[in-house]
């Protein structure tokens, strides 16, 4: 009687166990195929730096952009996301952060003449940083988001408009001369004007 119970206890800890490995499994790969797809697929981004100097920033932007090289690093390095074309205008909910984005495209032609230099939009950080969180193998807690967005969010306004909107341009305009040269294939389905 009790050999039978030993017995089923094992079959039972075996059978448990093999479904645990197997679900295990089936979320790796599914996280692997997004990180292929990730390195599989270059952006011009990743041809830049991945550290940034974050020292003059607010308190909650250093902690996202910890929170970035941590988490945001598992598919691709920061460098996608550190020199990325998107700027997200300022306002304190999502209406505000449209009509500031208008307002600054209305102020400033050249914003939208170029769109892989400034892809300015209201939300566009807070829908990437959504959209990364959604991916499968993606590590970023909600907490984590926050500060990230709130990162990207000041950084782009920071790095990308006013003062530095030259030295932006020159950079991406770069970046993006060098990415045609190594993936010229890569290059004409993103970044050719005419599609
Ligand atoms: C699970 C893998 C994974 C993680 C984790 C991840 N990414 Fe990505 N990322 C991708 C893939 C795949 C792409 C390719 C385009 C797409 O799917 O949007 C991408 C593309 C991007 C792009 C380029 C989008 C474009 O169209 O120009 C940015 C910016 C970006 N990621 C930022 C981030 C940020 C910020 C984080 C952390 C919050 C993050 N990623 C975490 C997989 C990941």
């Amino acid at each position: 009687m009790k050999k039978t119970y030993a017995i089923f206890v094992t079959l039972a800890l075996l059978a448990g166990g093999s479904y645990v490995v197997r679900a295990g499994e089936a979320a790796k790969s599914a996280a692997e195929l997004e990180k292929e797809k990730a390195m599989k697929e270059p952006f011009a981004n990743d041809l830049g730096p991945d550290k940034l100097d974050v020292s003059g920033y607010s308190k909650e932007a250093q902690a996202g952009y910890k929170a970035l090289q941590n988490r945001c690093t598992a598919c691709h390095t920061a460098s996608r996301p550190l020199n990325s074309q998107f700027v997200e205008a300022d306002g304190k909910d999502s209406a505000a952060r449209d009509a500031a984005a208008a307002k600054l495209l209305k102020e400033d032609p050249q914003l939208g003449k170029h769109k892989f230099v400034w892809q300015l939009e209201g939300g566009i950080w807070q829908r990437y940083v959504k959209r990364m969180m959604n991916k499968p193998g993606c590590t970023v807690t909600p907490a984590d988001g926050k500060q990230i967005w709130a990162f990207l969010s000041q950084d782009s306004r920071k790095r990308k408009l006013g003062e530095n909107k030259a030295s932006w341009k020159a950079h991406r305009e770069k970046l993006l001369a060098d990415f045609k040269v190594k993936f010229p294939k890569r290059y004409e389905e993103l970044y050719n004007e005419k599609h």
